[in-house]
């Protein structure tokens, strides 16, 4: 479950037109990239697409299937079988440790305390692949900036989605920190067969996409197909 389409997407937000009219298609192994200035409507459409949000008007299709009118319920069911988060700030949650952050979307969905153990076990294997394994009893507030983002990132990975969406996930770490990040997406997509959806102002993000959206006051100006190889 991963193509995507917004066909005709407005989001109105009383006076303000925030997404006028898109036309989007994310389609299985892509690496979609969003760009426009700020208050363009970045965030509003990853929020459509992601099924965080309602449009105003247009339709959404899930594999071809409009899900548009379908309920909270389903909407947060395909939410987490299907999709990963990364959210700018990354939104870990303060009171839980690294490890239970992690495993938290998994627990969620299946709420069988019996299997906490396999949740335990699944997210130190990513926590370990991720190089910090370490950290796993530690709280949010004890790490880095970069190690929050590996942690966010782990927590998306958890339930094994077919679509992670990312805001501007590069938006508060430093260089290092954004260069382990773009390989990372690389892999996951190469290896792994993950479609991204990330919404950014960093150009650097040209480099990995294989297509790149350019929004400018809520309308979708140019569409970029990139060959890669
Ligand atoms: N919940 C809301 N209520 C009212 N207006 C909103 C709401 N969310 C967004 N907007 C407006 O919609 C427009 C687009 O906002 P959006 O957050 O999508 O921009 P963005 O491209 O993500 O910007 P940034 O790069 O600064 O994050 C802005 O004018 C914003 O003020
Ligand atoms: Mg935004």
């Amino acid at each position: 479950m991963s193509n995507l389409r917004g066909e005709n997407l407005w989001k109105i937000y009383g006076e303000v037109e925030a997404i006028r009219g898109v036309n989007i298609e994310v389609e299985e192994g892509e690496i979609v990239v969003i760009f426009g200035p700020s208050g363009s409507g970045k965030t509003t459409l990853l929020n459509l697409l992601a099924l965080l949000d309602k449009p105003t008007r247009g339709r959404i299709y899930l594999d071809g299937r409009d899900i548009t009118d379908i309920g909270e319920r389903e909407a947060s069911e395909i939410r987490n079988r299907n999709f990963g988060f990364i959210f700018q700030l990354f939104h870990l949650i303060p009171e839980l440790t690294v490890i239970e952050n992690v495993y938290l979307p998994l627990w969620i969905r299946e709420k069988n305390n019996f299997k906490i153990n396999q949740y335990k076990k699944d997210a130190e294997r990513l926590l370990e692949e991720f190089g910090i394994g370490e950290k796993a009893n530690l709280f949010p507030s004890q790490l880095s900036t970069g190690e929050k983002q590996k942690v966010a990132i782990c927590r998306s990975l958890i339930c094994k989605p077919n679509i992670i969406f990312a805001d501007e996930p590069t938006g508060s770490i430093d260089k290092d920190s954004a260069r382990v990040f773009f390989e990372m997406v690389k892999y996951l997509n190469e290896k792994m067969g993950i479609t991204f959806v990330i919404v950014t102002h960093n150009e650097k993000f040209l480099h990995l996409a294989t297509k790149a959206v350019y929004l400018n006051e809520g309308i979708i100006k140019r569409v970029e197909k990139i060959k890669k190889g």
